[in-house]
């Protein structure tokens, strides 16, 4: 007989609390939102930062060659981390053209139409110096920038910066390329030259003579009179700036 009042007493205790409490479900969560604060930790947010050295899955960066271009002794690799190959090649020339061109020029001699507009000009690629650079060095400046030009770490990937720079590595070698260099079959599909090979020509892109480049950049490229354009191929003008 106890027992059956207690059961009863029970059942009829839970059936109250639920009626008093019809809000205790998944609405009522005990539960922090993102960044909402908190008097519970001393630091007065409800999140807790990462343990020190927290690695996020898939994230675990360890090919140090890969991710950052530099070797154990901290320079700059002289060699490619991945297997460059044709599609790796045309990779780079697309990502190039997209990301650098517009400041290095498609052949990277550093008269991309930025510059052209007025923009600092950037070395040449085919220069001495960043001809013998470790292609490491390409890589990092993509990650890390240089001087006046901005890094590309958030717009390229680390595949694609080696991408480019294998591209580089091909544009600084089509620019210094030696007709000897070609296998003797395809030396012989060379038409007979209508221009001989001088030294000079062998640096210097073959491109027909483009006259915004005459006396560039001690004269800017830009045409005189280009609306709106500031920088160093800014016309002098009497009007206002137009904001
Ligand atoms: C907005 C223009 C601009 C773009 C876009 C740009 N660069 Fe540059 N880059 C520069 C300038 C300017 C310099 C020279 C910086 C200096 O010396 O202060 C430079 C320098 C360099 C150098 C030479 C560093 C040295 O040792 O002298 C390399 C290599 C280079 N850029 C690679 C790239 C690559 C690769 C990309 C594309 C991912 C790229 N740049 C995109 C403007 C640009």
């Amino acid at each position: 007989m106890r027992k059956k009042i207690l059961q009863i007493a029970v059942t009829a205790g839970i059936g109250l609390l639920s009626v008093a409490c019809s809000r205790l479900d998944m609405q009522d969560q005990p539960k922090y939102k993102p960044q909402r604060p908190s008097d519970f930790f001393a630091d007065g947010r409800s999140e807790r930062p990462p343990v020190p050295g927290t690695v996020a899955r898939g994230a675990l960066d360890v090919d140090e060659a890969y991710y950052t271009a530099k070797g154990a002794d901290g320079k700059d690799i002289d060699y490619f981390p991945i297997a460059v190959d044709r599609d790796l090649l045309l990779r780079g020339q697309q990502r190039f053209d997209i990301y650098c061109s517009p400041c290095h020029g498609r052949i990277g001699n550093g008269m991309g139409m930025i510059v052209r507009r007025g923009f600092k000009q950037p070395p040449s690629y085919h220069t001495d110096r960043l001809r013998n650079a470790p292609v490491g060095h390409f890589f990092d400046v993509m990650t890390n920038g240089y001087g006046a030009m901005l890094n590309y770490a958030a717009q390229v990937s680390v595949r694609d910066r080696w991408a480019i720079a294998a591209y580089i590595r091909a544009l600084q070698y089509a620019e210094n390329a030696n007709v000897n260099d070609l296998p003797a079959e395809a030396r012989n599909q060379i038409p007979p030259p209508g221009r001989e090979i001088t030294p000079d020509s062998v640096y210097e892109p073959l491109a027909p003579p483009d006259p915004d480049f005459n006396n560039f950049p001690n004269v800017p490229a830009t045409p005189a009179g280009v609306p709106g354009v500031h920088g160093a191929g800014a016309a002098p003008s009497n009007q206002p700036e137009r904001q």
